[in-house]
């Protein structure tokens, strides 16, 4: 085969094994959900086959087993960070991470009047909680425009900043629906300078941090574990410090507790305060084990192999007539979204399916980027350490064969 081979072997993931109509799985939505190379299956597994039970709550040896487990876990993310333990936050994923910022930071902070800025492309889980905290608070919730090319405005932003009263700014590290990586630093020293935090939606991002969020001027940084090759069901929020000491409790129950009389209840410090009832530590444990799986890697040579295979779809997709790339130049992630025109996304998705291929249609849960495109919807292909080039001329061939399908039609 020519062209580049899968950064990882693709036989260390059991699910591409299989064929899906017939064809060899081609799996190209990675920005949904990478799948799972087989020692995190089995990191899962092993946790509830040796170690299950519940934590911080028994005296015998299995609980003590899981607490520990579920404590290396979340030191295994502050390392892969470069935080402190007592700033991560265990949460169900990112968008638990961000509704956690927006109930318990926003809520008692957020004034009538006070501003949430957040640029137009940003995916719902950054949006709804901060319009829901503005219904609660009386907090405005406005958009940061975003150019023709799909980048935030920083010149617009800078005017809006300049009108005072910004409290917090939300900004994705990577747009889920273009691939375009956002200069997160810069906007968030923009912010800083007017006195508001920032909140940067890492979903996209967590296999692809190439700093610490300490060392970025932000607040709150928000991760999904499932997109990094980790299991479903856990993610986490980490909080700076100093605000993290400032938050009140998120949900109450069992473990976030000090005391609890019908007079009075207390609560725990540090993170412990925000994880109510049993957390899901088979998800902690497998999460630690994609972060070693992510450090087995050259440092940066995922985001070069991803960025390549993103350059090479694109190249090959611009070579079928009716093609247009939403959101092209860089910098930009191993993520392709693409129209062809004349053909809805749905019934190209459907087409590439038969085909075996997976990619993602859709608004990408991103209506205003949609509506600010004028579009109803996309087709994205997004790149993991399994992908290759021969996943790259599947793809093309199986669009070039949907555009014939829908012309002689
Ligand atoms: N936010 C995920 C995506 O972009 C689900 O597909």
């Amino acid at each position: 085969m020519s062209g580049r081979t899968p950064l990882v072997d693709p036989a260390r993931f059991p699910i591409l094994a299989r064929a899906v109509n017939g064809r060899r799985l081609v799996y190209l939505d990675n920005a949904a959900t990478t799948q799972k190379p087989d020692s995190v299956i089995e990191a899962t597994e092993a946790y509830y086959s040796t170690e299950n039970a519940n934590i911080n709550r028994s005296a015998h040896a299995l609980s003590h087993a899981s607490t520990r487990r579920y404590e290396e876990s979340r030191a295994r993310l502050a390392l892969h960070l470069g935080v402190s333990a007592e700033e991560i936050i265990f949460t169900k994923g990112c968008t638990e991470a961000i509704n956690l910022a927006a109930r318990s930071w926003g809520d008692s902070v957020l004034r009538p009047g006070d501003r949430v800025l957040l640029p137009e492309n940003e995916h719902h889980a950054n949006i709804v909680p901060w319009q829901m905290a503005a219904e609660r608070t009386g907090a405005v919730v406005q958009p940061i425009p975003i150019r023709d090319d799909c980048r935030v405005d920083l010149d617009a932003l800078a005017l809006m900043l300049a009108e005072g009263g910004v409290r917090l700014l939300g900004v994705k590290q990577i747009c889920n629906a273009t691939g375009i990586v956002n200069p997160v630093a810069e906007i968030g020293e923009m912010a800083r300078r007017h006195g508001a935090l920032v909140l940067v939606d890492g979903a996209q991002g967590l296999a692809h941090l190439s700093g610490s969020p300490a060392e970025l001027p932000i607040d709150f940084y928000a991760m999904s574990g499932h997109k990094a090759y980790g299991p479903m069901g856990v993610g986490a929020l980490w909080v700076r410090g100093e605000v993290l000491a400032s938050m009140p409790p998120f949900l109450g129950g069992g473990d976030m507790i000090r005391h609890v009389s019908f007079e009075k209840t207390t609560f725990a410090d540090g993170p412990q305060r925000f994880e109510a009832g049993t957390p899901n530590v088979a998800g902690a444990a497998g999460l630690a084990c994609a972060l070693d799986f992510l450090a087995e890697l050259e440092p940066g040579s995922l985001d070069a192999h991803e960025a390549s295979l993103r350059e090479e779809a694109e190249e090959a997709l611009r070579g079928i007539p009716g093609i247009t790339i939403i959101g092209a130049g860089s910098p930009k992630a191993g993520i392709v979204s693409f129209v062809l025109e004349g053909v809805h996304p749905h019934d190209l998705a459907t087409i590439l399916d038969r085909q075996g291929v997976a990619v993602r249609t859709g608004h990408h849960c991103c209506q205003p980027l949609m509506r600010r495109l004028g579009l109803p919807a996309t087709v994205r292909a997004s790149f993991a350490a399994y992908n290759g080039s021969d996943d790259i001329a599947v793809l093309a061939e199986a669009v070039e064969r949907g555009r014939r399908i829908f012309a002689d039609a």
